[in-house]
């Protein structure tokens, strides 16, 4: 069986990770690796190859940023080519980016099995790009590889027939397991002791200069009690820049994205996290540190259920509230879901290895 894999924005690298790990155990099965180049800055990409151990991918289509129909076609053009060249069984697309439907709607149309790696997912909120990308992705699937009971109803209430969803937990929660260990203490002047980790990219929070400028004066609000790292992502430092919003109070510590090693101490350390990231409700519902999520909806509701998680929306002031909680140590306790246990990849391939 030949197996190409897709990866192309930063969370997509945590979860192909594992998955290829575990294909090596079944040596008749060939692995390729494609990265569409949506994130190219080293800190977006090459650093997760290395400190991730990925392989080097064996197509890089180079597309870059643009528009959301420029991307999404550039990229399905350059791998329309690529699969015409060298036809795979099964093409595994991984989470909700727009890599992920680019790749899912050619391979479909060429006739090849399409396996979506964290399917079912959905907010129900369809001004989320990623909404779009995880409906679509899921109906032109053949194989539906979810984290948690709550996904595999949604595909099947979609019309997706039982035998096809196989729920086999969160392949991102392995790669954090297997590298816990390795976490390391990023290099950087001025970090105190106790602090809260902070990041936002989402276009509902940052595109908008009223929104991004109320949410960094709440910040630097907060930062009076306490000190801020925000690790910026490229979108959010552009709209900074575009919208002059880059002052900043001097206990909050504006910085270039880290390394996954560096992010996941920096979680593990923080008394608690503010985003508008996915992948991070579910990694401190893992190491059980408090999450408060500006989002009004979450596709990811086992966290905010059973995890350590809170959606605050976009109110700054409950925002603040819950924040004074966790200092007050009244942080939401959590657990962590069934089968996130490190062996999500492990089972995804034993299940290729049957079908
Ligand atoms: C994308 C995903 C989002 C995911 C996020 C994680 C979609 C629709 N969105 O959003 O789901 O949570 O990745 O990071 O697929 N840029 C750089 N260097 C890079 C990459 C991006 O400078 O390496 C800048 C560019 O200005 C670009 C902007 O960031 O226009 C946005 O990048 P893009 O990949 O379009 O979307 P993200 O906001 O990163």
């Amino acid at each position: 069986m030949k197996v190409f894999h897709i990866v192309g924005a930063r969370p997509n690298f945590m979860k192909a990770a594992p998955v290829i790990d575990a294909i090596h155990a079944f040596p008749e099965a060939k692995q390729s690796l494609v990265h569409t180049g949506q994130h190219y800055d080293a800190n977006m990409s090459q650093i997760f190859f290395d400190q991730l151990g990925m392989p080097r991918p064996d197509y890089n289509l180079e597309v870059g940023s643009g528009s959301h129909a420029r991307q999404t076609a550039e990229i399905m053009v350059r791998f329309e080519d690529v699969i015409s060249a060298n036809t795979p069984d099964l093409v595994l697309v991984y989470g909700d980016v727009n890599s992920t439907i680019a790749t899912a709607l050619v391979a479909s149309k060429a006739g090849i099995r399409v396996g979506h790696v964290e399917a079912g997912l959905r907010s129900w909120d369809r001004t989320m790009p990623e909404e779009i990308n995880r409906v679509l992705t899921d109906q032109i699937s053949d194989y539906f590889f979810t984290p948690s009971e709550d996904a595999d109803e949604n595909v099947r209430r979609e019309g997706i027939g039982a035998n096809n969803i196989f729920r086999v937990g969160n392949v991102m929660i392995d790669t954090l397991v297997k590298l816990l260990d390795k976490a390391r203490e990023p290099k950087m002047a001025g970090r105190q002791e106790r602090f809260i980790l902070v990041t936002l990219h989402r276009p509902s929070n940052v595109d908008d200069p009223a929104t991004l400028g109320q949410l960094l004066a709440t910040l630097n609000r907060l930062s009076k009690d306490i000190q801020i790292i925000f690790p910026i992502h490229p979108r959010t430092r552009r709209r900074l820049e575009e919208f002059k919003l880059s002052e900043v109070g001097a206990n909050v510590l504006l910085t270039d994205p880290f390394g996954y090693l560096e992010f996941l101490w920096l979680q593990q350390h923080a008394v608690a996290v503010v985003t508008d990231s996915g992948g991070i409700q579910e990694e401190t519902t893992y190491l059980q540190i408090p999450c408060l999520t500006m989002r009004e909806n979450t596709e990811r509701p086992i966290t905010a259920e059973i995890g350590t998680n809170i959606l605050v929306g976009k109110d700054t002031v409950r925002l603040g509230k819950e924040i004074q909680n966790v200092l007050d140590g009244r942080g939401k306790k959590g657990t962590v879901p069934a089968l996130w246990d490190g062996k999500a990849g492990q089972r995804i391939a034993e299940i290729l290895a049957r079908l």
